[in-house]
């Protein structure tokens, strides 16, 4: 039995294409796959990031603590091997948020004399201008360039920016939100923006026990849950659907073996969610939504992903309970 009908999507022929179609692709792309699945890069909506602040401070969510005391305590310690492994260089940031954690880094490279500039690339105008705002006044010594767009778009504009070597940050794990063959294609991908001697630091959470991970997934005070329904809320508001939160449920997984942290939606009862008038989906009962994987790794792993994509390991920085790292890669 077929139990999704797609009849046509909004966009007309010849209309330029808007972000909202692109959503709108996406979402009914995803939905009417055999497994049904959303782009968690749609949570980040005004109260997706809100709600994502809101996790970072929950005290079961231990991985943005473990980064931040790396990067407190161990600036001095990674600045010293930037220099070491790069000489003079200049800073990009993927993803940089509000800069929270490489703005202990930055200070330390000011503190150390080191003469740089610090492109931050972000995929949202309203981070990129907040830090254009925030950072002056934070560190008035800065020299800055925000870039607001899609990472290897803004890489491309980076390298005709700046001739000196680059140290790439991509921190707070956000390399877990891609499987490990995607992340595998994403740093080989990475690799072409740069050149040999080029420096990469980037955050992994590490495999420690299960329970640790789940429950970072799964907070007490419900906000991780609430996180993922606000996509379905997001979709409801944006693109005219009515999915009925109440059911479905919140269903974190942690697998201790491949040390992926997948996240599903499952589905309460069988029922059919409308997008606009033109779709209908049907969802079985029990049928599990797939919205997020958080790929954890091992230090060796970490070393195999460099050495299939272009890296070597140089450096890694650890917080002190060693559930997080930080790795330093250079380009070969
Ligand atoms: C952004 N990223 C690293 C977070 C993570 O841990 O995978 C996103 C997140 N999803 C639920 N909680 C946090």
């Amino acid at each position: 039995m077929r139990t999704t009908t797609v009849i046509q999507t909004p966009a007309t022929p010849g209309k330029r294409k808007t972000a909202s179609d692109d959503f709108y692709n996406d979402v009914v792309k995803g939905l009417t796959a055999p497994q049904k699945y959303l782009d968690p890069k749609y949570f980040y909506d005004a109260a997706g990031d809100q709600l994502f602040q809101q996790i970072m401070q929950c005290h079961e969510y231990y991985l943005t603590g473990c980064e931040m005391e790396i990067l407190s305590d161990q600036s001095a310690t990674i600045a010293a091997a930037l220099e070491k492994y790069a000489g003079t260089f200049d800073v990009v940031e993927l993803g940089a948020g509000d800069a929270t954690k490489s703005i202990r880094l930055l200070q330390q490279l000011h503190t150390n004399g080191i003469d740089y500039t610090y492109f931050p690339i972000d995929i949202s105008g309203n981070v990129i201008r907040q830090l254009e705002t925030t950072l002056p006044v934070k560190l008035p010594q800065l020299q800055l360039r925000g870039l607001n767009g899609e990472y290897f778009d803004m890489l491309q504009l980076v390298n005709g920016y700046s001739t000196k070597k680059k140290v790439l940050l991509f921190m707070g794990a956000n390399i877990g939100n891609f499987n490990m063959a995607t992340a595998r294609s994403f740093c080989q991908q990475l690799r072409q923006y740069l050149q040999p001697g080029d420096l990469l630091l980037t955050g992994f959470d590490l495999k420690k026990h299960p329970q640790i991970i789940l429950n970072a997934y799964n907070d007490s005070a419900g906000i991780t849950r609430a996180f993922n329904f606000n996509l379905l809320q997001r979709i409801n508001r944006e693109l005219q659907a009515d999915f009925n939160l109440s059911k479905f449920e919140h269903f974190p997984t942690y697998d201790p073996g491949t040390g992926a942290c997948k996240s599903y939606l499952v589905s309460l009862e069988q029922q059919a969610v409308h997008i606009g008038t033109d779709v209908s989906i049907t969802f079985r009962e029990n049928e599990a939504l797939y919205m997020e994987i958080s790929q954890k790794y091992t230090p060796e792993e970490t070393d195999q992903l460099a050495a299939q994509t272009g890296f070597k390991p140089v450096a890694r920085f650890f917080d002190s309970k060693k559930w997080f790292v930080d790795c330093l890669w250079k380009c070969i």
